[in-house]
């Protein structure tokens, strides 16, 4: 019987899993390196320390019932060795660690046929000297397109660890961007997507899955800013993203949330890249869908049935508050944004830095166009 449910990680998301988590009656306890982190705010109990300290790892799996988390780039080995000694372990630490390489990521998805962006490892030794690589990467420009992308391989989120290398960029440009050590880089083909889609799917213990409706993610400066749901785009491509999301999830061990990342071209869907957590694209599900994403992930780690993915409203968008300022959080404007309809702020109890994720919105609403510009009109009106 599971009443304990450890989080590594304790930012917003771990907050917004103990929120689901306790009006089921579970107690939660996260781990992580902040004193009064967002999820002890509200009432999850806190282990101090480090995310990859394999000690609190077993300070957390020993306080609670089951282990999981909020945040990918944690110590899996840690998480595996826990696993064997008999701890629940939620979703699987060897999905987490071959995820945790964009690179294998990519290569597990196209060896299982998931369609991907062509990509390629660089060499791991390069000790030829700054010479061979730049014409490493001259060579690359002329086989495999005028641009392309240069990717970590591992730590990369909110595209910190992505480069693109057009034909006016220089290795030491790159490197400023990525480091020196090209055995933690890859290249990839760029994409000419014209929306990027995300499907958040859901996998209990006992192996049945739940999958949400597509939406579209729309990015700034690589962070994720605005989600919505229907998406703008033909309905072929529509059905391929739930296909191809349900094809995903099979290749992904362990029960909880998943999040799928895509791109849609004119004629086909990528996939980008995998979350094994709950995910910024799944945060409009807290009002518009019958089951938030943080209460599926619960409900699949816990063994309690997946509940329903069918949205509340026809359209509903997200919306993220970036901090603007490196000043204590202001919220003003937050009464004109509280008379917008069907409008759901929320905030993360973090103070305010410039591109820092403090909150967000969702608007509910008929029709795509409404609730993104409500949307859009209550963002402008907060200053933050
Ligand atoms: N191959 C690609 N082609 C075109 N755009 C890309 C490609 N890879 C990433 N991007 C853009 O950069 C964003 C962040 O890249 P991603 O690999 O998802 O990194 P992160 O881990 O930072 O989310 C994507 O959402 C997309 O907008
Ligand atoms: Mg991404």
């Amino acid at each position: 019987m599971i009443e304990r449910i450890g989080i590594v990680g304790g930012g917003q998301l771990g907050r917004m899993l103990t929120e689901a988590a306790q009006p089921l009656g579970y107690e939660v306890t996260v781990l992580e390196k902040a004193p009064n982190c967002p999820a002890a705010q509200v009432g999850a109990q806190q282990i101090q320390g480090e995310l990859q300290d394999p000690d609190k790892l077993r300070e957390l799996a020993e306080a609670t019932d089951v282990v999981t988390w909020e945040i990918e780039h944690i110590n899996a080995g840690a998480l595996e060795d826990l696993e064997r000694e008999g701890f629940n372990v939620q979703s699987s630490p060897s999905t987490l660690k071959e995820i945790q390489d964009k690179f294998a990521q990519k290569q597990l998805l196209d060896s299982n046929s998931i369609p991907v962006a062509a990509s390629l490892a660089l060499p791991a030794t390069f000790s030829s000297g700054d010479e061979a690589k730049r014409r490493y990467l001259k060579d690359f420009q002329l086989g495999f397109d005028a641009e392309f992308i240069v990717k970590s391989r591992r730590g990369g989120y909110d595209g910190r660890g992505n480069y693109v290398f057009g034909p006016s960029s220089t290795l030491e440009s790159m490197q400023a961007a990525l480091g020196e050590d090209w055995s933690n880089l890859y290249v990839e083909r760029l994409v000419p997507f014209g929306s990027e889609l995300s499907v958040i799917a859901a996998r209990d213990i006992h192996g049945n899955t739940a999958v949400y409706a597509p939406v579209e993610t729309v990015h700034k400066d690589n962070i994720c800013h605005t989600v919505i749901t229907p998406p703008d785009i033909d309905p072929r491509l529509y059905k391929d993203a739930e296909e191809i999301g349900h094809e995903t999830l099979k290749l992904l061990k362990g029960a909880g949330v998943f999040a799928v990342e895509m791109f849609a071209t004119a004629d086909a869907v990528i996939v980008n890249e995998i979350a094994p957590r709950v995910h910024n694209s799944g945060h409009h599900t807290i009002e518009a869908a019958q089951t938030s994403q943080f209460e599926q992930h619960v409900r699949a780690i816990t063994g309690m049935p997946l509940g329903s993915t069918a949205l509340r409203a026809p359209a509903a968008a997200m919306i993220n508050i970036l901090g603007q300022r490196e000043e204590p959080l202001t919220r003003a404007g937050l009464d004109d944004v509280l008379a917008l309809p069907d409008t759901h702020p929320h905030f993360y109890g973090k103070s305010s830095r410039p591109a820092r994720k403090i909150g967000h919105i969702t608007v509910l609403g008929a029709d795509r166009d409404e609730v993104l510009q409500t949307a859009q009109q209550a963002r402008e009106l907060l200053v933050v």
